[in-house]
C-alpha cells in the first residue's frame, strides 16, 4: 500500500493530516483513526463510505459489475471450478494442488456427520418453524458440542472449526427440511460429492436409494459457488463484529445467519418468489413497477438493487444462464421464469430503475432454479447461509490471524442533555 495524505480542515481547529491508502484494486481509503485523539468522529450510517477492515479475500467493482475471489473472476470460478475448491481458495488464498484438493475434500467428508444428540434440538422446534429460526438455534448450539476446537488463538482449532462448519452445514440444513416435512433425517453419504450429498440428504429416504441428477447437482454446486463470499456485506460484517469480542466461531456464524435472514440481504431470494407469486401474471407487471416507484408504498422490487453493484450483478448473469440450462434440462416450463424475464426487461428500460442504477442481483434468478430442483421457498435463505459459511469463516479467520480490536463504533448523540431525576409522585 502506498501512502498519500489528506488534510482535514475543521473550523476553529488545527488541520489534521490523515493517511490515504491506495489498495491493490479499487478506491483510495482515508484512515480516520487519528481523529480519536482530536475529539472528532466520522458519521456514516449504514457504512456507505466506510472500509471497516483490510482484507485480501474478495474484491468487488460495483461500477462495472466485477467480482473476484482471491483475484479469480466469479464467472471463471462458476464455470471451471467446484464449490469445495472455491472454499479452499477463500480459506487459503490459492487454488489447491491436486493433492491438496484431495486431502481437503476427504477432510470435509470426514466431518459431515453431526453429533447424534444434535437431532434432539430439532424436536424442540415446532414443525412449522421457519428453517432459518432452526438454523440460528442449531448452529449456535454447535459450540456446546465441539468445544474441543473453540480456542480462537489456536490456528489448528480455527482450521478444524472451518472444516466442521463447511462439512456440517449441508447436514444441518437438510435436517431442517426433513424435520419440517416429518421425514427421517438422512445420514450423509461420503461417496457423493458435496452437492450430491446435500441433495441426497434433502430428497433421499431410508426406503430407497436416492437418485441424484448430475444436472441438478451441478446447478446446486454453482449456487453454492455464487453465494460463497461477497466481502464486507451485512452478515459478514456481523460475523467480524461478533468475532472481535473473542466470541467462539460457532456463535459468530449463528450471528451471521441471523443477519442474513432479513429480506434486504439473504432473505431476498425467498422474497423474490413470493413477489412473483403476488404479481401472478405478466399483465400485472406495470402495476407493480408503479408500486416500486411510489415513495408512499413500501413495496420494493425484490431481487433488484444492490448497495455495491451499480451495474448488472455478475452473479445474476451466471445465475440467469444456469436458470435457463436447468429448466431446459428438466423440461420445466416455469411461468415464473417468463414473468421474471418480462419483469427484468420492463424494469431495465424504466427511467426510474435506470437513473438509480437498479439491476437484478444474485437473488433474482436463484429462487427459480431452487424451485425447479424441488426446494421449498422457506429453504432458500438456508441454502444461502450454507454457501456463505465459508466466506464468513474465511473473514473471521483473516481477522483473528491479524492484529485486531474489538469493533466498537461511536455515535452522533441527539438525545436529552443531562437532567435531574424526578421521583414518580412528582412527574
Ligand atoms: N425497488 C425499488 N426501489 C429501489 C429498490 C428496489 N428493489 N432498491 C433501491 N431502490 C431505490 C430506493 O428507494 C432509493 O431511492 P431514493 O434515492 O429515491 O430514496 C434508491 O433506490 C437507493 O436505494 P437504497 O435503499 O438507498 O440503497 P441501499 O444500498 O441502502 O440498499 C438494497 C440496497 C439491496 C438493500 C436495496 O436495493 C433493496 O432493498 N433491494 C431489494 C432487496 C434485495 O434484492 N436484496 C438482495 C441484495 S443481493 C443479495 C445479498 O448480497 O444479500
Amino acid at each position: 500500500m502506498t501512502e498519500k495524505k489528506a488534510i482535514l480542515k475543521v473550523d476553529g481547529r488545527e488541520d489534521i493530516a490523515l493517511s490515504v491508502y491506495s489498495p491493490s484494486l479499487g478506491q483510495d481509503v482515508v484512515d480516520v483513526g487519528p481523529l480519536t485523539g482530536s475529539q472528532l468522529f466520522t458519521f456514516d450510517p449504514g457504512f456507505t463510505s466506510t472500509a471497516s477492515c483490510e482484507s485480501k479475500i474478495t474484491y468487488i467493482d460495483g461500477e462495472v459489475g466485477k467480482l473476484l475471489h482471491r483475484g479469480y473472476s466469479i464467472e471463471e470460478l462458476a464455470s471451471q471450478s467446484d464449490y469445495l475448491e472455491v472454499c479452499f481458495l477463500l480459506l487459503h488464498g490459492e487454488l489447491p494442488s491436486a493433492e491438496e484438493k484431495e486431502l481437503f475434500v476427504s477432510t470435509i467428508k470426514n466431518h459431515t456427520m453431526v453429533h447424534e444428540q444434535l437431532q434432539f434440538f430439532y424436536r424442540g422446534f415446532r414443525r412449522d418453524a421457519h428453517p432459518m429460526a432452526v438454523m440460528c438455534g442449531v448452529v449456535g448450539a454447535l459450540s456446546a458440542f465441539y468445544h474441543d476446537s473453540t480456542d480462537i488463538k489456536n490456528p489448528k482449532h480455527r482450521e478444524i472449526t472451518a472444516m466442521r462448519l463447511i462439512a456440517k452445514m449441508p447436514t444441518i440444513a437438510a435436517m431442517c427440511y426433513k424435520y419440517a416435512v416429518g421425514q427421517p433425517f438422512m445420514y450423509p453419504r461420503n461417496d457423493l460429492s458435496y452437492s450430491e450429498n446435500f441433495l441426497h440428504m434433502m430428497f433421499g429416504t431410508p426406503c430407497e436409494e436416492s437418485k441424484i441428477s448430475p444436472t441438478l447437482a451441478k446447478a446446486m454446486d454453482r449456487i453454492f459457488i455464487l453465494h460463497a463470499d461477497h466481502e464486507q456485506n451485512a452478515s459478514t460484517s456481523t460475523v467480524r463484529l461478533a468475532g472481535s469480542s473473542g466470541a467462539n466461531p460457532f456463535a459468530c456464524i449463528a450471528a451471521g445467519i441471523s443477519a442474513l435472514w432479513g429480506p434486504a440481504h439473504g432473505g431476498a431470494n425467498e422474497a423474490v418468489l413470493n413477489m412473483l407469486d403476488e404479481i401472478g401474471d405478466v399483465s400485472n407487471i406495470e402495476k407493480y413497477i408503479a408500486k416500486a416507484k411510489d415513495k408512499q408504498d413500501p413495496f420494493k422490487l425484490m431481487g433488484f438493487g444492490h448497495r455495491v453493484y451499480k451495474n448488472y450483478d455478475p452473479r445474476a448473469s451466471v445465475m440467469r444462464e444456469s436458470c435457463h440450462e436447468v429448466l431446459k434440462e428438466l423440461g420445466v416450463n416455469d411461468p415464473k421464469l417468463e414473468l421474471a424475464l418480462k419483469l427484468e426487461e420492463i424494469a431495465l428500460s424504466d427511467p426510474y430503475f435506470k437513473e438509480k442504477k437498479l439491476f437484478p442481483n444474485v437473488d433474482f434468478y436463484s429462487g427459480i432454479i431452487l424451485s425447479a430442483i424441488g426446494i421449498p421457498t422457506s429453504m432458500f435463505t438456508v441454502i444461502f447461509a450454507l454457501s456463505r459459511t465459508v466466506g464468513w469463516i474465511a473473514h473471521w479467520n483473516e481477522m483473528i490471524s491479524n492484529p485486531y480490536k474489538i469493533g466498537r463504533p461511536r455515535q452522533l448523540y441527539t438525545g436529552a442533555t443531562e437532567r435531574s431525576f424526578i421521583p414518580a409522585d412528582k412527574r
